[in-house]
This record gives C-alpha cells, structure tokens and sequence, in this order.
C-alpha cells in the first residue's frame, strides 16, 4: 500500500483527496519537485531543495513546512514506501492552497497544499544501450521557464507530439535556438565541444543538467555554456538529453536524421559512466 504526504498526515494514497477549488487544480498555480532515490538516499537532494526555495519565493508561495522539513517529509516516505534499496523518485508539489475562484492571491492564512509522494522507478537502461530518437516542437512556453511550476500545458502537448512520433523526446525551438527538451535539458557536440543553453530565464536550470557540466571540468571535456541553433543540427557529433528520471541519454536520430555516426557518443557515454559513479558509487 502506498503512503503519501498530504497537508501534515501521512496517509494511504487510495484515501487522499483534495478540494475542488485547490488552485493547483484551478490555475496550475503551484511548483513541483520530482528527486532521485538509490538505495534509499536522497541523489542531489540539497540542489533540488535550493531551486525549490528559489521557485517558492519567485511565485511568492509560503508553504508551513520548510525545507528541512521537506528533506525529512522525504526520507519518511522512502522507508514508508520500502525504497531503501533499488531505484525510486520522490515527487513533491506544492500550491497555492483552496479558497474560492479569485485570480488574485487568497487571503491571508490560505494555507498551502503540499502533496508527496515516493515511489519505485524503472532506469530506462535499454533505451541508453541503443540511444533514442527526438523531435523539435516550437517552444511556445512562457519566459519564465527557470521556475517548476505544474502549468506543464507546453510540455504536455512537446511530450505527445514525441509519442506520436514514435519517438522518445520532443525538443523546444526558440526563434530558431534550440533550448530544452519538454521534460530533459540537451546538451550538443560541434567540433568536439559540449555546449548547452546557457542558465537563464529560458531553460529550466536542471539538477542533472549542473552535474552533467561540473563532470565534464572533471574529465577535462571542452565545454561552453552556449546554445546551438536548428542551422547547426546537421554539423552535430553528438546530442544527449539530462534529467532526473533520464540520467545522460544519448540521441541518434533527430528530425529523422542520424546525429553524427548513428551510435551513442564516446563524449556522451564517458559523462554517463561518470554520472552513473555519481549515482550508485564505485570507482
Ligand atoms: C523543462 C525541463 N527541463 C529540464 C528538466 C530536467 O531537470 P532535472 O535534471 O532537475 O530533472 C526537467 C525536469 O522535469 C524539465 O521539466
């Protein structure tokens, strides 16, 4: 039986519920946290709890728990949930509470909704051994793409056009700039340097997308954080895509095209293999 975390009791998923009125529901007005668990710890939990600080503050939401507590909330609902050993994900969401329909803020004392949840996660380890194939989609979100917020509606519609396709991401163009995938952030290879979309209001800054970057000073890999634009797809020696439930996925084929020799990059899978020591220890 699943135990989740909802408004300060701990109580079975099948029992949950919400108000109709929860602006969650009503406006997508509310953030979202999704954290890696191996064998019961917390992957990154503190660059997770900072951007979740960032977000809140940004869309002015003032959750009762802080996040120490949310860290704790966490680490209950892996042992809850028998997480302790294997691969899992926390997610975490939190709105601005139910009160009647006003687009304006409620009134004070409105308290926070604050969902979480944990559960079993299946790494897409088959995926990574073949690479994957993406699509671009026009990126018609807003510009506040740093903050988490649950207003997917964007990345909904990228990630169905993906499934359409056939294909495993879709991959945002902005004024003819490629920025992120629906749901990843992707990184590129031209002429042997790695380069993404640098951090700004335009990309979600992604935990993974940070640890990709500080693993390639590690390795001595020429980075810059610049972005490629869609008249460089085709000069492309390799392209991956980061996130939480994604790891580092190579990318083979983009708009049907094969991303430099059809195979996973030597670039692309000496950062996985780094990352993977990150995540499950090792030499
Ligand atoms: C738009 C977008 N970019 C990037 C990411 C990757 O972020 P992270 O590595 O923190 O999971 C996500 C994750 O959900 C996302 O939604």
């Amino acid at each position: 039986m699943s135990i989740i975390y909802l408004n300060g009791q701990f109580i079975p998923r099948a029992t949950a519920t919400l108000a109709i009125d929860d602006r969650g529901f009503i406006f997508g007005d509310g953030v979202y946290e999704v954290t890696r668990v191996v064998n019961g710890e917390l992957f990154e939990s503190s660059r997770h709890l900072k951007r979740l600080g960032r977000g809140l503050a940004d869309m002015r939401l003032q959750p009762e728990e802080s996040l120490a507590d949310i860290e704790e909330i966490s680490r209950r609902l892996i042992v809850e949930n028998g997480l302790t050993e294997g691969e899992g994900t926390v997610y975490l969401q939190i709105t601005r509470g139910a009160a009647p329909r006003t687009h304006h803020f409620p009134p004070a004392g409105t308290r926070c909704t604050v969902f979480m949840s944990a559960q079993k996660f299946v790494v897409p380890h088959d995926k990574r051994a073949t690479g994957v194939s993406v699509v671009t989609y026009p990126d018609i979100r807003w510009s506040r793409c740093d903050i988490k917020t649950v207003n997917l509606i964007p990345a909904v519609l990228a990630k169905q056009h993906a499934v359409d396709n056939g294909v495993f991401e879709s991959i945002f163009v902005r004024d003819g700039t490629i920025t992120e995938g629906s749901h990843t952030n992707c990184f590129g290879v031209i002429d042997g340097e790695l380069r993404t979309y640098p951090a700004s209001n335009f990309i979600l800054g992604g935990v993974t997308r940070d640890v990709t970057i500080e693993l390639a000073h590690e390795l001595g890999i020429p980075f810059e954080a610049r972005p490629f634009h869609v008249q460089d797809l085709p000069r492309l020696e390799e392209f991956f895509v980061t996130g939480t439930t994604t790891d580092v996925m190579p990318v083979v084929q983009l708009d049907g095209r094969p991303v430099g020799n059809g195979r996973p990059g030597e670039i692309t899978m000496r950062l996985y293999n780094a990352m993977a020591k990150r995540l499950y220890g090792g030499t």
